[in-house]
């Protein structure tokens, strides 16, 4: 299957800075669908190349893609989930264990992988590139007219449910993002009033 995406630009193509209304639309009524709520299917391989695609295409600052993704899918996301399940259960926590809903319901979950480089680059500046990852592709698999939601949850901290990914020393858990056929319309929640955000800096 090939991609539903313009072919990626060439090195210094000219990229025209125009308005996109449709674009607009899109964020200005965009909503997370609740994980729980996810159901097959979910995308083709085409379609999640497409999703990366965009996710890989953040700001950046001295173009390191310091993150990276780990697709959990099919017969191996059944597996991952199982084995949290057996940490949770292996320490009673049944609240854990009701945590991995999130995890076990949706047909596809990406671990988003902040992954610094050493260097000049500030780490803090690497990680925020690492959550604009996450937030496009969440928005590239709306857009794409998928349900689904960035989470974290105890297994993105937890070092034995870390393991399990792993990741690196100095690589952390940025998000995972899970995707699937939203069963129902999210409601929309409480939005922040941006006025009661801004402040004018005055000298
Ligand atoms: C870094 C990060 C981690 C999150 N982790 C969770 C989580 O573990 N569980 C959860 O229910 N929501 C979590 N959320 C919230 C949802 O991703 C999402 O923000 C919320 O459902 C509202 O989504 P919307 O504004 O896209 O509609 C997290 C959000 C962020 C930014």
């Amino acid at each position: 299957m090939t991609s539903a995406l313009p072919s990626a630009p060439a090195f210094g193509a000219a990229l025209a800075i125009a308005p996109r209304p449709d674009v607009l639309d899109f964020l200005a009524l965009r909503r997370s669908a609740p994980a729980l709520t996810l159901t097959e299917p979910g995308p083709t391989a085409s379609q999640l190349d497409d999703m990366l695609r965009i996710a890989a295409r953040v700001p950046d600052h001295g173009k390191l893609a310091p993150w990276r993704f780990v697709v959990l899918a099919g017969d191996a996301k059944d597996v991952f989930a199982a084995r949290l399940d057996a940490m949770a259960q292996g320490r009673g926590d049944a609240v854990l264990a009701a945590k991995l809903g999130k995890l076990k319901a949706p047909p596809l979950a990406v671990a988003v992988i902040a992954s610094p480089k050493p260097g000049a680059i500030p780490e803090w500046e690497q990680v925020l590139s690492a959550g604009a990852v996450c937030a496009h592709l969440l928005q590239a698999a709306l857009a794409m007219g998928f349900g689904a939601n960035w989470i974290t949850d105890w297994y993105s901290y937890d070092p034995e449910a870390v393991s399990l990914l792993g990741l690196a020393e100095n690589e952390r858990i940025a998000g995972f993002v899970m995707i699937g056929a939203a069963r129902e319309a999210p409601l929309e929640r409480e939005r922040p009033a941006p006025a009661t955000l801004v402040t004018h800096w005055t000298p």
